[in-house]
């Protein structure tokens, strides 16, 4: 057998502009699946080399950043998000502009924002209003889902539209919200069809819009107006009801479902009950829910932390949400980045109902999840990456120009800090808002470095991003990680994987923690 040592292929380097080339040295590369020591090279945006520095030349000029003892992951990617959003008598004051900012300063180097037409506006209309509210002011690079508000022929006809011809291959629907965006189980079940029929991904908020307007009615009448109302008017069952119908109508329709926003851990069990029956279901939970129990939330300041579905009162939910997480009951965190300032959430005072719904969590989603997960032993860094970014490339088939470090995808990189920490605040953060719902937090896992497709964005807590940088990333159709399950090529996840994983490690792990 010989002995002598493989040859090594130099990569050559084309010289170019410094300014678009990057080399990242002595790192350790986590990605979805595992994690290596490798060093990157980045050229014009694009990662043109992961490997050993044996096996590359790197030219004078390049701007080379020392990665020893820090983490190189793939930018985040935030499935759930409002900017500027009009809603309930105001408009989210994290515009695309802030929105975006925030969100790199955060280590998330793409957004997928919600188009939401109001009733009887043309999707295709209000999907040409935000694509001209984004483009110019993006600093990261976004996708969009559209909501389906209302229900018609031309609603139906404009799906194909924007399927075929505007890069949208995700549809949000909404069980709650009666009278504004509310969908029956009848309409819901004709928008799952349709969108199974081209290939796309049903969206749903879940929660029961009927209970929650009986409820609401009963409340205001015996005097709870306060921000405690908010949450009495829709408990959990509320949410778990909706959920459980919605992956019934879905899998009735055959039609890969993405629940969003869930936030409690009913709720999530419940996904992961509907995956391992085989049907194709993803979950996705929140930064702010996941940070945050309304109990931790002081009296005075908890007008400022309503969302929907909302921030749960016990003190458990955190933790129980995190573990679905690990267990692959959820598969995403977003943010549901809505943001409103205090003035603005006053306007619910003396009727909870009238205060506009929606918290921070753009900027702050992956430190939370790296210390409430990885800090706190229930996630490895692995599945840090997958629930921060490659599972929404994945389900939005961006997958693996997105979500991934490896030749040839964009340079959408952080180089991430797992030891460092940092306080969050309303006085530091880059959002727009006068109001942070993780005020005071001290978090593990912080930027050192911000790519966003090769331009360095962040830089030791400098950010320096720009202006209309970002592009609108089309969502193709038919995304295999989902239609495989669909066509039964793959289970979502086979009985005996879940079983293994609840007596393997993790659970072990979960067993000597609790
Ligand atoms: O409460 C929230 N998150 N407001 C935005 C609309 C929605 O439900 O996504
Ligand atoms: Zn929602
Ligand atoms: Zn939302």
């Amino acid at each position: 057998m010989s002995t002598s040592p493989k040859p090594v292929k130099k990569v050559p380097i084309h010289l170019q502009s410094a300014q678009n080339r990057v080399y990242i040295k002595n790192g350790e590369i986590v990605n979805h699946d595992k994690s290596f020591k490798a060093d990157v090279y980045i050229e014009d945006g694009i990662i043109k080399f992961v490997g050993p520095s044996s096996e590359i030349t790197i030219p004078g000029g390049v701007r080379t950043i020392d990665a020893s003892g820090l983490m190189i992951i793939p930018g985040g990617i935030d499935p759930h998000t409002h900017m500027q959003l009009p809603f309930g008598g105001a408009v989210a004051v994290d515009d695309f502009y802030h929105g975006t900012k925030a969100a790199v300063a955060g280590g998330t180097t793409m957004i997928i924002d919600f188009v939401l037409p109001n009733k009887h506006e043309s999707m295709i209309e209000a999907y040409d209003k935000w694509r001209s509210w984004a483009d110019p002011k993006v600093c990261c690079d976004y996708g969009l889902h559209v909501g389906i508000t209302w229900w018609s022929k031309s609603v139906s006809e404009e799906i194909g539209i924007l399927c075929k011809e505007l890069g949208v291959n995700s549809f949000k629907t909404f069980m709650a919200y009666k009278g504004l965006y509310q969908l029956n189980d009848s309409d819901l079940l004709d928008v799952f069809e349709r969108i199974r029929h081209l290939n796309g991904v049903a969206m749903v908020h879940a929660e029961n819009g009927d209970i929650i307007a009986k409820n609401t009615q009963r409340l205001l009448a015996e005097g709870i107006n306060g921000p405690e109302g908010h949450e009495l008017s829709r408990p959990e069952e509320v949410e778990a009801e909706a959920v459980h119908r919605a992956c019934v109508l879905a899998h009735q329709m055959k039609t890969p479902l993405f629940v969003s926003g869930l936030t409690s851990k009913s709720s999530a069990e419940l996904v992961g009950r509907a995956r391992r029956s085989g049907y194709c279901v993803f979950g996705e939970t929140l930064a702010s829910s996941l940070g945050r129990s309304m109990s931790a939330v002081p009296k005075g300041d908890r007008i400022y932390a309503i969302t929907s579905p909302p921030i749960r009162e016990s003190a458990e939910t955190p933790r129980q949400l995190m573990k679905s997480l690990a267990y692959d009951d959820l598969q995403l965190t977003g943010s549901d980045n809505c943001t409103f300032n205090k003035e603005h959430k006053a306007l619910g005072k003396g009727d909870f109902t009238k205060i506009p719904n929606g918290v921070n969590g753009v900027e702050d989603r992956m430190s939370l999840v790296w210390e409430k997960g990885v800090h706190a032993g229930l996630l490895d860094p692995c599945r840090f990456v997958a629930v921060t970014s490659t599972n929404a490339a994945k389900i939005f088939n961006i997958y693996p120009q997105k979500g991934r470090i490896a030749v040839g995808s964009d340079a959408d990189i952080v180089i991430w800090n797992p030891n460092a920490t940092r306080t969050i605040s309303k006085d530091t953060h880059h959002h727009a808002c006068d109001f942070n719902i993780f005020e005071g937090m001290t978090v593990h896992g912080v930027c050192e470095f911000v790519l966003v497709r090769g331009r360095i964005c962040a830089e030791r807590g400098n950010v320096r991003v720009a202006e209309g940088f970002g592009r609108f990333i089309p969502t193709p159709v038919r995304p295999p990680f989902v239609y495989d399950i669909i066509e039964g090529k793959v289970q979502s996840q086979p009985e005996e994987q879940h079983e293994e994983k609840q007596n393997g490690s993790v659970a072990k792990r979960f067993a000597e923690l609790d």
